[in-house]
Order: structure tokens, then C-alpha cells, then sequence
């Protein structure tokens, strides 16, 4: 079953983006494969304008269609999530989370926003009919530290909570596929798995 991580931030280097690809490399070491789309790699203008036919965001759209389930960040912007994460929801059908289980990560300044993703992002994704939106995962920039060597290190309590979000989220699909569950094919447009070392997200400056 395919996995879209979806990534809201508008920034580079990017810690949502950071945790978001150490949870797919999580679930790729669990049999999961997965493929990645950036909000911030969309053409600003057609995702500003919501013009859904413009042929990048279409196949962003039909990527979001593939998917089983998505794993969503989004840093914590004003009490709440990223307006291009928004932007890019409001380019959904109504029911465009039909039958997907939703795993929902942030990263935030502090503590302040710790709901955000509760009362913010959650209504919409149940709005978009999601099948489930799992508990989500939240973190803020202190317990999230990147080092060009070492990679991502995350507080302990962060990290099992990834664990338990990762599990929860590999055994809900296990379980729809031994249920026979549809199988959907991974959009041409996505982009390969690659280890989370080697992403452009994870360099100082943005990539060429
Ligand atoms: C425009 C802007 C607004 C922000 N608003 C909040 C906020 O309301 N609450 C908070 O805790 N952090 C806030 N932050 C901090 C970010 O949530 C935090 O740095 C996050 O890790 C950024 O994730 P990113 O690197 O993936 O974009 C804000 C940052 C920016 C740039």
C-alpha cells in the first residue's frame, strides 16, 4: 500500500520536512514504500489562484488520489498551520481524503501551539473525509536538533512518540491489506524514497 509524506512547510532547510522524511525512512525500514511531495516545489502562482488544472498540481492532486495514506507536516504558522498547506488542501475534491488514514505532524517555536493541529488542521482533514486521522505528532524546534554529521536527534519522548505513530500507522495499513484493501499505484510524478541524509531539505541552503 503506497504512502504520500506530504510536506506543508514553505521553508528551507525545513524541520517538519526533517522529521516528516525520518518518519518515512521509519516506515520504509518497516515494508512500507512511499513516495514525497513538497507544497513548496508547487508553482506559486496556480497554487495561489487554486487553478487545479494546471499540469504540476494535477499531479500533485493525482498523487494525493493514490495514496493509502499520507503523512502530513506542517510547521506551526500563527496558531496554526502553513498557508500553503491550506492552499494546497482547498485544491482537494470535498471528499479527496476518502479512504486514507492520515498521520498529522508539526513543529513548532514552543509549547504555546500545542493544539494547533487539533483545532486547526484536524476539522479539515475530517472535512476531506479522511478514514482516520491518527494522533498527532508534535514537536517543537528544542526537542528537534539537526547536525550535518550525526542527522536528525530527537528528544526521547518525540522520538517514541514517532515510533508509536509510526506502528500505528503500519499496522492500520497491514490490516488493510490483509483486508483487500485496494492497492493503488504510486503516481508518476512521485519521487523515489532516498535516505533522509542525502534530501536537499536537509542542506543549508537550498539545492540547485
Ligand atoms: C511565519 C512564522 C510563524 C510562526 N508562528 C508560530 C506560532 O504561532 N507558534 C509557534 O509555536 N511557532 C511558530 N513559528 C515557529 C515555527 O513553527 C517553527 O520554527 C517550526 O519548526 C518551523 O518549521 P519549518 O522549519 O518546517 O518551517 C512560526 C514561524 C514562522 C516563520
Amino acid at each position: 500500500m503506497s504512502i504520500l509524506l506530504l510536506a506543508g512547510s514553505p521553508a528551507i532547510p525545513s524541520n517538519s520536512s526533517r522529521l516528516l522524511l525520518h518518519i518515512g525512512d521509519l516506515l520504509a525500514a518497516r515494508g512500507h514504500r512511499h513516495s514525497r511531495l513538497h507544497i513548496r516545489d508547487l508553482p506559486p502562482r496556480a497554487l495561489l489562484h487554486g487553478d487545479s488544472e494546471e499540469s504540476t498540481i494535477r499531479r500533485a492532486l493525482a498523487a494525493v488520489a493514490a495514496a493509502d495514506a499520507l503523512v502530513i507536516a506542517t510547521p506551526v504558522y500563527k496558531a496554526a498551520y502553513s498557508g500553503a498547506l491550506k492552499a494546497f488542501l482547498d485544491l482537494l475534491p470535498q471528499n479527496g481524503l476518502a479512504n486514507k488514514y492520515i498521520l498529522p505532524i508539526a513543529t513548532a517555536g514552543s509549547q504555546s501551539h500545542l493544539l494547533a493541529l487539533d483545532y486547526a488542521l484536524r476539522p479539515v482533514l475530517q472535512a476531506l473525509e479522511a478514514k482516520q486521522v491518527l494522533t498527532s505528532v508534535f514537536c517543537t524546534t528544542h526537542q528537534l536538533q539537526w547536525n550535518d554529521d550525526a542527522g536528525l536527534n530527537l528528544a526521547p519522548t518525540i522520538a517514541a512518540r514517532v515510533q508509536s505513530g509510526v506502528e500505528e500507522l503500519s499496522g492500520l495499513l497491514r490490516h488493510a491489506r490483509s483486508g483487500g484493501a485496494s492497492v493503488h499505484a504510486v503516481g508518476p510524478h512521485a519521487l523515489p524514497a532516498r535516505s533522509l541524509r542525502d534530501h536537499p531539505y536537509n542542506a543549508n541552503s537550498q539545492a540547485a
